[in-house]
């Protein structure tokens, strides 16, 4: 297998830095394709624990070749300051290539993000504010800068300008605020281009190369299935395809090159910020699963929203993405329950529907429909082999893998990367 794509099944944070950083133990090249510093991937490695959020979860093994492709926003202060915080741990960043088409997170995509949420009152999105839905609102209106124009000092003045008349507009005239200057911006965006002028690459070109040559490329996903710009809970989405496509448009790299598809998927589910979830815990048992899965978020700090394994939605990211495999998480942070629920289906009127609907305000209205399950009481973070976990357990991803009709070939029982139940070969 050359070309494997890992993609979030629910709502985020499913652990997908995790399992990349198992999988590219593998691979040659690790490919972030979409979102921005929005994400936050946890990684545990050799009992270090390590939070990124714009470098692919590849760059901890000193000999993988990291790429930050066309799809993804990014902001250079961050950057920087995580290869700073990369270097002080200790870990080399070489190779790293950041794609010379990538769009820039300005200072007033921040500014927007902020202000945006705040006119939308009770309807926010409940965003990171990192500038992630107004920058691609800059690439989608033709106007947005790309890493490349960084690099070009006119092509950058010219750029900037234009767009600070037109956002100084919008936040004098429109939101009452201060206008942004020029001049800060301009240094300080210059000095981040020089500092990752030699990283800049073609790096669709790179990726070709490199499968052409039989190299092991891993796409690594950020945010989830659910909050697809498309096929998401809109408008409580992001602003990009985390979805398996969109590694294909992010990356620079046809469909017929990728050779399967992973879904990383919690035991549970979880979501951060605004929008409807049907099998959300507003009870103790969500507490439970708060506590025990240290659900708050990378990026934000926030608690994470909790609930029951969702399979509806599980199916639907499968249709979506093409998912070949499941690698599903956190198994350990169910131990405890009692009984243990499966949304199977979804009560709306009076009618049972077994699909994703199409229509948000249906969703919204949505009643999970569960089967039971027995729950364990054992501590599962010590297993190493499927047939060694506790029955209920191994019935439960059995379960999941008959609704889903996708086999779980990785199973995640503890942050570590020694943590990691395989099933079968993937890569
Ligand atoms: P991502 O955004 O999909 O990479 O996920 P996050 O890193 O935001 O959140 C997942 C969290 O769960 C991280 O703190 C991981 O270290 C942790 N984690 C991943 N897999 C497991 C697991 O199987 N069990 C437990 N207990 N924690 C896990
Ligand atoms: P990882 O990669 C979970 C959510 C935000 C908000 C919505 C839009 O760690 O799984 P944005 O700032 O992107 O405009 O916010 O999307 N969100 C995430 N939730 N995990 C993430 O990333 C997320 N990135 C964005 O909470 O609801
Ligand atoms: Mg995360």
């Amino acid at each position: 297998m050359a070309a494997v794509v890992l993609i979030g099944s629910q709502w985020g944070d499913e652990g997908k830095g995790k399992i990349t950083d198992f999988l590219a133990e593998k691979a040659n090249l690790v490919v972030r394709f979409q979102g921005g510093n929005n994400a936050g991937h946890t990684v545990v490695a050799n009992g270090e624990e390590f939070k990124l959020h714009l470098i692919p979860s590849g760059i901890l093994y000193e000999d993988k070749t990291c790429v930050i492709g066309n799809g993804v926003v990014i902001d250079p202060k961050i950057l920087l300051e995580e290869l700073d915080y990369l270097a002080k741990r200790g870990i080399k960043t070489g190779k790293l290539l950041i794609s010379s088409n990538a769009q820039v997170i300005m200072p007033y995509h921040q500014v927007l993000d902020g202000l945006e949420e705040e006119a939308r009152g009770e309807h926010k999105i409940g965003t990171t504010k990192r500038g992630i839905g107004p920058a691609y609102m800059d690439k989608a209106s033709r106007i947005g800068i790309r890493i490349i124009d960084l690099l070009d000092k006119e092509e950058f003045a010219d750029k900037l300008r234009r767009n600070l008349v037109e956002k100084n507009n919008l936040f004098v005239k429109v939101y009452g605020t201060e206008a942004l200057e020029f001049d800060g911006i301009y240094e300080a965006y210059l000095g981040y281009a020089d500092r990752i002028r030699s990283m800049v690459a073609d790096s669709s070109l790179a990726i070709d190369v490199s499968i052409r040559a039989g190299e092991k490329v891993l796409f690594e996903g950020a945010q989830g299935t659910l909050l697809d710009i498309d096929h998401g809970t809109y408008p409580y989405v992001t602003s990009s395809h985390p979805i398996a496509g969109g590694a294909c448009v992010g990356a620079g790299v046809g469909p017929t090159r990728i050779d399967r598809v992973i879904g990383v998927i919690k035991a549970y589910t979880t979501r951060v910020g605004e929008g409807p979830f049907p099998t959300e815990l507003l009870d103790e048992s969500g507490e439970q699963m708060r506590a025990n899965g240290h659900e708050f978020g990378t990026t934000t700090g926030r608690p994470r929203r909790c609930g029951w394994f969702d399979a509806v939605i599980a199916r639907y990211a499968v249709r979506v993405s093409g998912i070949s495999d499941f690698a599903v998480t956190k198994l350990d942070v169910l131990t405890g329950f009692d009984i243990l629920k499966i949304c199977v289906g979804y009560r709306v009127n009076e009618e049972i529907i077994h699909e994703f609907p199409q229509s948000q305000k249906i969703f919204k209205q949505c009643q999970p429909v569960y089967e039971e399950m027995p729950g364990w009481q054992e501590d599962l973070t010590h297993v190493r082999r499927f047939e060694d976990l506790p029955l209920a357990a191994q019935n439960y991803i059995l379960r999941i893998e008959q609704l889903t009709g996708v086999p779980a070939t990785l199973v995640a029982i503890g942050p570590g990367r020694e943590q990691t139940i395989v099933r079968g070969e993937m890569f």
